[in-house]
């Protein structure tokens, strides 16, 4: 993993200018829900205009100067941390992927709970902070703590509470402890802006992004399990005929997956030679192969025939690779193209999403439909 030692400044005052709206697919308008048209998620690094925002409540007011982290339970010095000690530990910078739990939850039937991204709830940047675990461990965490609540200032109110509610998360102590879990206070070189989380906020790599806990107000260290709302009710995978008073499976790394950024959906492409484009990515391992296919469309599975696709750009472990494969579509037709990853433990994408109640972590195989035509003559 490349974590460089540089020591930076995190630093305070004002957060940046938001990025132009116009960037940008509006999901939700309050609290601001929006996702990256999928063909402008071209580059290795995703420009902070173009990186989806999710929010569940309304974004806090943010006073970078006064923020302060308010630490404790399981720990032996409790108290509050404040973005100057966050200075004192070294610094590191991580190319992170994040998807949204939530993201192409509109391709999965019958319709599941939860707002309705397309495919655009993606991003990968570069993040820059500390690590949570040197904080932890310099507040002296204890043998007892097992679970890190990650707490914003946001709240609201959630189905199911009397009260308005925190965004809340919780860790694994293993994963709370991994050097590459961030309080990071910047993003792609600049600080962070208040969408995105300013003026401190965590980034758990290989974890979808509910995980990555913004405006971070309160880290408590527990010693028994959480229960809160976002942990417990809602990035869960609720599969049919689950019973509804037992604890559910939480959401954590991110599946196989691929996208297709090129040709865009409906798209319409003279016949001949084309360049199919897309990314990939694996939250507990590396993307070892993608591969596409350009059945008719309606065509049955067994006719899909597979071209492997060429893997582009760095490698890095927490990042998305993109890809292209060359295709020539020798007759005029429509088209159904599909992208399939697969990673270095064997693991592949399904053909079709399986449905669960929240409609969280799919990560079925991405098929466009095109139309090839003659070229006009
Ligand atoms: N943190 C707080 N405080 N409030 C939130 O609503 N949303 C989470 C996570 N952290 C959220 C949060 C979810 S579901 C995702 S996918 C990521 O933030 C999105 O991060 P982004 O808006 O910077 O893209």
């Amino acid at each position: 993993m490349s974590g460089s030692a540089r020591i930076g400044r995190a630093r305070g005052g004002t957060p940046p200018p938001e990025p132009a709206p116009d960037e940008l697919d509006v999901v939700v308008g309050e609290p601001r829900c929006a996702e990256a048209p999928l063909g402008s998620l071209d580059s290795w690094i995703t420009p902070t205009s173009r990186f989806f925002v999710r929010n569940h409540f309304p974004m806090p007011a943010v006073e970078t100067g006064e923020w302060k982290i308010d630490l404790s339970g399981q720990v032996a010095r409790p108290g509050p941390v404040t973005l100057a000690d966050l200075r004192e530990f070294s610094n590191r910078e991580i190319v992170v992927t994040m998807e949204c739990a939530g993201n192409s939850r509109s391709t999965i039937t019958p319709r599941t709970q939860g707002i309705r991204w397309q495919h655009g709830a993606i991003g990968t940047a570069r993040w820059r902070g500390v690590s949570l675990a040197e904080v932890l461990h310099a507040a002296g965490i204890l043998d007892a703590g097992r679970t890190i609540v990650l707490e914003g200032a946001d709240r609201g109110p959630e189905a199911g509470s009397a009260s308005d509610i925190p965004y809340a998360m919780s860790l694994p102590r293993e994963k709370a402890l991994d050097p590459d879990t961030l309080l990071a206070t910047e993003m792609n070189g600049a600080p962070l802006s208040r969408a995105h989380g300013a003026p401190v906020r965590a980034i758990v790599p290989g974890w979808y992004g509910m995980a990555s806990v913004k405006w971070l107000r309160r880290i408590q260290v527990l010693e028994g399990p959480f229960d809160g709302f976002f942990r417990t009710e809602s990035y869960v995978i609720i599969g049919e005929g689950d019973d509804p008073d037992k604890p559910k499976t939480p959401v954590t790394s991110l599946r196989v997956k691929s996208l297709i950024t090129y040709p865009p959906e409906h798209a319409e492409i003279p016949l001949g030679n084309h360049l199919i484009r897309g990314i990939a990515w694996s939250g507990d391992s590396e993307v070892r192969s993608v591969e596409v296919s350009y059945a008719p469309a309606g065509a049955l599975e067994p006719q899909i025939s597979w071209t492997p696709a060429t893997l582009l750009g760095p490698s890095e472990r927490y990042a998305w690779r993109h890809w292209e494969c060359p295709l020539e579509f020798q007759r005029p037709g429509y088209y159904l193209l599909r992208a399939r990853a697969t990673d270095a433990h064997g693991v592949t994408q399904p053909l079709r999403p399986s449905w669960n109640y929240r409609g969280v972590a799919t990560n079925a195989v991405h098929a466009v439909s095109i139309v090839v035509r003659r070229p006009a003559v």
